[in-house]
């Protein structure tokens, strides 16, 4: 009993699933979430060094990708994210294309100023950011995502955050995600709602 006991709990405290990123921050805030029934992996882990093209046109696709190569490449249970921000009077843009809007470099101010010119006196700024995961167990393909829809404001607006932040004011806030603390975007983020499906995904 005392063993069988033991080997159930060892069993469930030791579930590994890998997370398709070498993003520290991301791993730490998801471990949090998992508990310590699963042991989280990032790339580095488990001695996966290349960069995953990401060369899918929508964010499932991405998403899948690169959950897809971990898996058949290492064979662990594993899932990858991919986000955008999808602006209505741009059809969708910058989307999966986000990190590079403004070209190769990634810089965050150029897409910021490529967004403001492209939307220069447009009306209709609503726009949400939207974060795919893919998660494969045992060969078996899941898709979930998370969205917080908001606004494109006219000028940069704060310092914290990364990416977008200082241009996207959340719906129901009179601020932008730059002028929040972290804390206070982490529990309104489109990443947050994704990660709050794949807990309940894994928990099931
Ligand atoms: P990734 O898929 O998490 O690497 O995100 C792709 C791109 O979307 C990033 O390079 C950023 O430009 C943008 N992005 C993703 N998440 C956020 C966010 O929380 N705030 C602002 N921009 C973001």
């Amino acid at each position: 009993m005392a063993l069988e006991f033991l080997l159930t709990e060892q069993k469930q405290t030791f579930m590994k699933l890998v997370f398709a990123t070498n993003n520290a921050n991301k791993l730490k805030e998801i471990q949090h979430k998992l508990g310590n029934k699963i042991e989280l992996l990032g790339l580095k882990d488990i001695g996966c060094n290349e960069d995953i093209p990401e060369t899918a046109p929508t964010l499932e696709g991405n998403a899948l990708l690169k959950a897809q190569y971990v898996y058949n490449k290492f064979g662990y249970d594993c899932f990858a994210d991919d986000t955008g921000l999808e602006i209505d009077a741009l059809n969708g843009e910058p989307g999966v294309y986000s990190a590079r809007y403004a070209g190769e470099g990634k810089d965050a101010q150029a897409n910021m100023d490529k967004v403001l010119a492209n939307l220069d006196g447009e009306k209709n700024r609503n726009a949400r950011f939207r974060t795919v995961i893919a998660v494969i167990i045992d060969g078996k393909k899941t898709l979930m995502d998370g969205e917080v829809k908001g606004t494109i404001l006219t000028k940069k607006k704060g310092d914290e955050g990364f990416g977008y932040d200082p241009v996207f004011q959340p719906d129901g806030y009179d601020i932008s995600f730059a002028q929040m603390n972290l804390a206070e975007k982490n529990k309104i983020s489109h990443r947050a709602h994704a990660v709050e499906k794949l807990v309940a995904f894994m928990n099931r």
